[in-house]
């Protein structure tokens, strides 16, 4: 029997599935890596270890592979491992996929029923001295940064309740805190949500439980010195479809943008809903701030839906190359009623997967880092057919939330470029002084670089390139440790 992966373009060209666990030491460089980069940058993104269960068409629903890149004197080593879930490992068991399609536990092999799902494939983080492999639909699963060996799920010293951990915790400098919620925490479509903070040496030290208005995608959220917000776009989940196999989301263009604010230490009965009374498409968070009484939050947005693969009822889903994006400044005034938050463009661009220096998160702030798509640019189809809508960026950006200013480097015609992770000089630099590392599909060799450029100059390219001898999937978010 002929055993292939769907013919689809999450798992054809570039994005064909490695599957390759690999310790690769002193890669290849050129250029010259700077002496004082000592840490280790940190990424994931999908790769399925078995043929999938059912032909889905969402890029995300795959098992998470964490690669590593360790900085030290001049020198870079290459590993990856996959995140070992219950998934993966009773996936392994059986020698083939048991899970279904996104988010719907409906579509499962009744072998796995009440297991918990996630792929832990959206982002890792490094907190008190762990590393956590993350997915919004699961529980944080702990790994050990240096070997990535899989330890397993992280309840926080049995004090984090909730079935789900976002994706996108904020950390604190200040004081260290984590800041994390998880959405769904009762189960797939429930509107309960539960907000933790974690202190720095990862104990829970305040939990608040509140009701949604509605069950839908809590992607990203915001956090400030007092205030985190919690953002609804038009996207929403409920039973009914994933038991009639339905994709898990439906985008509702007539419901109105939803955001609540609750003080980072206040209660369940502090919480405000905020309305924009237009559709959105919410991306990911630059950064946020507040002076006490207003908070400014900055974010990527587009003016409708992103995710095709979640239509609208009747299947109706503009080209995402024809969506309108920008990164946006919300406002929310906390002294008044006012119940829509202001709205300013900061910069009219396609740009996503922001990085900012993060010594500056929840504080104002000037300089921020994206993946975009410079429209200006050349692209050579025929050497690598279609663009993927799974990576559609071919520059890395320099963004002056103050001015508006715009930097780009361009990563060339056969190339796509992954999100750029920002990594400071040193403790005391200034803000935004620093390098940017990011990944770079070569498309038609199907190979892929590290580059590392100096964040105040990206125009002028990368500083050093580290060429991997293999290909890592396109992936989603990444970080960066400091070696001490
Ligand atoms: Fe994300």
């Amino acid at each position: 029997m002929a055993k292939k992966f769907p013919e689809n373009l999450n798992y054809s060209g570039f994005d064909t599935p490695s599957r390759v666990e690999a310790d690769v030491l002193d890669l290849e460089v050129t250029g010259e890596i700077p002496m004082e980069m000592n840490g280790t940058f940190f990424r994931v993104g999908p790769d399925p270890q078995f043929q999938p269960k059912i032909n889905s068409p969402i890029f995300f629903n795959d098992d998470g592979m964490v690669g590593s890149f360790k900085f030290k004197d001049g020198q870079v080593d290459f590993r990856s491992r996959y995140a070992q879930t219950d998934r993966y490992r009773a996936e392994k068991e059986a020698r083939r996929g048991l899970f279904g399609d996104y988010r719907n536990p409906y579509t499962d092999d009744p072998s796995v029923e009440g297991m918990i799902r996630g792929t832990a494939n959206t982002a890792v983080i490094v907190h008190h001295g762990k590393l956590f492999a993350l997915k919004e639909d699961s529980p944080a699963l702990e790994m050990v940064p240096d070997t990535l060996e899989t330890i397993g799920y992280s309840d926080f010293g049995g004090k984090f309740t909730s079935e789900t951990f976002t994706a996108h915790p904020k950390i604190d400098p200040n004081n260290g805190e984590l800041v994390a919620f998880g959405y769904s925490a009762k189960g797939v479509a429930t509107l309960d949500t539960a907000y933790y903070v974690i202190d720095r040496n990862g104990q829970v030290v305040h939990e608040v439980w509140f009701d949604c208005p509605r069950a839908g995608f809590i992607h990203d959220f915001a956090v400030t010195e007092n205030f985190v917000v919690f953002p609804l776009d038009n996207h929403t989940i409920n039973t009914e479809r994933l038991k009639a196999g339905k994709p898990a989301f439906v985008w509702q263009p007539e419901l109105h943008q939803m955001f609540g604010v609750l003080p980072r230490r206040g209660e369940a009965k502090d919480i405000r809903w905020f309305t924009i009374p237009k559709k959105a498409f919410h991306g990911h968070t630059v950064n946020a701030w507040d002076d006490g009484t207003t908070i400014h939050y900055d974010t990527t947005l587009a003016d409708d839906n992103v995710f095709a693969f979640f239509p609208e009822e009747g299947g109706n889903a503009p080209n995402v190359f024809d969506i309108n994006n920008m990164v946006m400044r919300l406002t929310f005034d906390m002294s008044s009623d006012r119940t829509e938050p202001g709205q300013t463009v900061i910069a009219p661009v396609m740009a996503e997967l922001p990085s900012i220096d993060p010594r500056y998160d929840t504080r104002p702030y000037t300089h921020a880092f994206l993946a975009s798509i410079d429209p200006s640019k050349p692209y050579d189809f025929e050497k690598c057919g279609p663009p993927s809508p799974n990576n559609p960026f071919n520059s890395l950006m320099h963004l002056n939330v103050r001015t508006g200013e715009v930097k780009r480097w361009f990563a060339g015609p056969t190339c796509a470029v992954q999100e750029p992770v920002f990594v400071p000089k040193s403790d005391t630099a200034e803000e935004g002084e620093g390098y940017l590392v990011a990944l770079v599909n070569r498309l038609p060799e199907r190979l892929s670089d590290l580059v590392i450029l100096d964040a105040q100059d990206i125009e002028a390219g990368p500083i050093a390139t580290a060429h991997l001898p293999i290909r890592l999937r396109t992936g989603l978010h990444g970080c960066w440790m400091p070696s001490e």
